[in-house]
């Protein structure tokens, strides 16, 4: 049995798509143990477990030769001098790569392989970033006030590996610096 083809829309200004699966919601506690300062995230979560990031999924099945689809919104804020961000990961098939387009705000990308290659690729309205197949990405919101709205599109079996990035972070972090946006070694990499 062949699907039937389908289109949806990615409305301006509200970019919520007009066909939703589902609704992922990431609040501070799931990014424990990746931001920098412990201190100052342990202080905000016992005030109040902040939303960090969203994800509207197009579910379609989990198999090579489907497309999963979606759009991410980070929302600005900081943890200490570090912005907020995604978890990030691996895809669990690790040779399966990753297209995004930046629809609204400001931010990187930050990339990296096992083999400790770093990448960080600003993101602005109307970029495309192609990650490459074995690219750890994880999406970063720069802006004071407006969200990071990216459109991401992947193959179907490529699964999600969180575990290898939440054991030290990226290898890069990116910070709101005296002098601007600071992107610098994560000091936890020996
Ligand atoms: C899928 C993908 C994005 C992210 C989303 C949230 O492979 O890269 O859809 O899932 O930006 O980030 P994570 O999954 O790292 O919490
Ligand atoms: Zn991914």
């Amino acid at each position: 049995m062949t699907d039937f083809p389908f289109s949806f829309v990615l409305p301006q200004p509200n970019v919520i798509p007009s066909r939703v699966d589902n609704h992922i919601v990431r609040n501070l506690s799931s990014l424990k143990g990746q931001f920098l300062d412990q201190d100052t995230y342990n202080e905000m979560l016992s005030k109040d477990d902040s939303l960090i990031y969203e994800v509207y999924e197009v579910k379609r099945p989990e198999i090579e030769g489907e497309f999963l689809m979606g759009i991410s919104i980070v929302h600005p804020g900081k943890v200490g001098k570090e912005f907020y961000m995604t978890k990030g990961h691996y895809h669990t098939v690790i040779d399966t790569a990753e297209i995004y387009y930046c629809m609204r705000g400001e931010g990187f990308m930050v990339m990296e392989t096992p083999e400790g290659e770093t990448c960080v690729e600003p993101l602005s309205p109307g970029s495309v970033l192609y990650v490459p197949p074995r690219w750890a990405h994880r999406s970063i919101c720069t802006s004071r006030q407006e969200d990071l709205v990216t459109f991401f599109a992947y193959p179907g079996n490529a699964g999600h590996d969180y575990g290898t990035i939440e054991k030290l972070g990226f290898r890069k972090l990116v910070l709101d610096g005296e002098k601007g946006i600071e992107i610098v070694d994560n000091p936890r990499f020996g």
